[in-house]
């Protein structure tokens, strides 16, 4: 069973007005999303869950996993991940925000959610 620290539920009831009743967001259309700030995955999960229901989808996570438990915490994130049904359509940058949206844009990767703060930190978006 997925473990982590549940940074995103505060923040679902306001995902859910913006993206389904204003944005008129359809999970079952094939979307692509890039989150910055993954850590254990928590929002990843609720992404994978609630807004990227096509094969076709993508989620793109970025994250530098840094700091004294920075591999537990990345080890966290992929064993929460694989647990998806979806868990192939997920790719993983673990790499300082700004490389690795260098490198998205080199890709031509088209996000359909302008990066906008998703948890608590302003680093923490998608
Ligand atoms: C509050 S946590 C994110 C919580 C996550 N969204 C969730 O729901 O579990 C913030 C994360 O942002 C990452 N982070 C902060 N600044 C970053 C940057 N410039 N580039 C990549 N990752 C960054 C940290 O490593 C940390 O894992």
């Amino acid at each position: 069973m997925a473990e982590y620290t549940n940074y995103h539920a505060p923040y679902v009831a306001a995902w859910r007005h913006l993206l389904f009743e204003r944005a008129k967001w359809d999970p079952q259309q094939p979307r692509t999303v890039v989150e910055v700030g993954s850590y254990e995955g928590s929002s990843a999960c609720w992404l994978m869950t609630e807004l990227l229901r096509a094969p076709e989808s993508r989620l793109y996570c970025i994250d530098v996993w840094t700091g004294e438990d920075g591999e537990a915490l990345f080890q966290k994130f992929q064993a929460n991940i694989a647990e998806l049904p979806n868990a192939a359509q997920v790719e993983t940058l673990r790499d300082w925000s700004q490389n690795a949206l260098r490198e998205l844009i080199r890709r031509k990767v088209k996000a359909d959610l302008p990066p906008c703060c998703a948890t608590s930190s302003p680093a923490s978006t998608w």
